[in-house]
């Protein structure tokens, strides 16, 4: 498994153009109705990156801190936030219920999940909300290939996600309300596979991948092969919960 932190230092320059999901405002906008915050909350965003979560609540509640071990991608952050934090979420610098909402998109997938997900339930104050969004294959039909290609993609990537894997991992840990909201996210395969960080042969390796699918994968991802790139639905789930 290569390291996040040297996948993300090669990968932070085109980072905010490196997928359709990356940019989706109404995916954005789903985040931050889901996370119920006020004007009064204090909102902490683990795996910020270069902040485009951070920057839908930034002036919109009282203070959002953004976590990260990258600070290549938070030079990319700027006016996102009003205060960056360079830690792990494994083992996050802040004191017992400081936060009123923890929010995360697509950052635990190179969680140690078994340490990630107490330290959110610890820094939240009772009754705060947890938002997290992670791609996931749909079902048993598309996993293999899902996880093959996710893995040429990102080869720092440690979990691969089915969809209720976070929910279950926060009901575990003793939240309230679990609740999983599906998002489908289209995306053009050149460039997502245009992220800086991966050698040729791993593009060449997924555009294979895909030419390979079975009829069950490109129905249910809804795989178009156009002139010179491939289309793919792919599935996010967006795990709610209270603690
Ligand atoms: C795909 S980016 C997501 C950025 C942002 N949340 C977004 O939605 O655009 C994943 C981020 O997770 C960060 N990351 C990876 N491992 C981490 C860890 N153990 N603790 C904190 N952040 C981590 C990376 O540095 C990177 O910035």
């Amino acid at each position: 498994m290569e390291n996040a932190e040297i996948h993300f230092k090669n990968r932070a320059a085109k980072y905010n153009h490196s997928s359709n999901w990356v940019e989706d405002q109404v995916l954005i906008n789903r985040i931050f109705e889901l996370s119920g915050v006020g004007a009064g909350s204090e909102v902490l965003d683990i795996a910020t990156g270069t902040g485009l979560i951070a920057r839908r609540f930034y002036g919109r509640v009282k203070k959002v801190t953004g976590l990260d071990i990258s600070p290549d991608m938070a030079k990319h952050a700027d006016e996102c936030m009003d205060e960056i934090v360079f830690a792990p979420y494994e083992k996050m610098p802040f004191a017992d219920n400081s936060f009123d909402a923890v929010v995360c998109r697509q950052g635990l997938q190179f969680a140690e999940l078994d340490k990630a997900i107490p330290e959110i339930y610890r820094v939240l104050k009772p009754g705060g909300s947890v938002t997290l969004c992670h791609l996931t294959a749909f079902n048993d039909t598309d996993r293999e290939l899902t996880f093959a290609i996710q893995k040429l993609r990102n080869p720092a990537r440690r979990n691969y996600l089915m969809p209720g894997d976070i929910s279950d991992c926060l009901r575990r840990q003793g939240f309230n309300d679990v609740a999983d909201i599906e998002y489908i996210s289209a995306e053009s395969i050149n460039k997502w596979i245009d992220n800086g960080a991966i050698p040729q042969e791993n593009m060449d390796g997924i555009r294979a991948l895909y030419r390979s699918a079975d009829e069950a994968f490109l129905k249910i991802h809804n795989v178009s092969f156009t002139e010179g790139d491939i289309l793919d639905d792919m599935l996010l789930v967006i795990a709610t919960a209270k603690k």
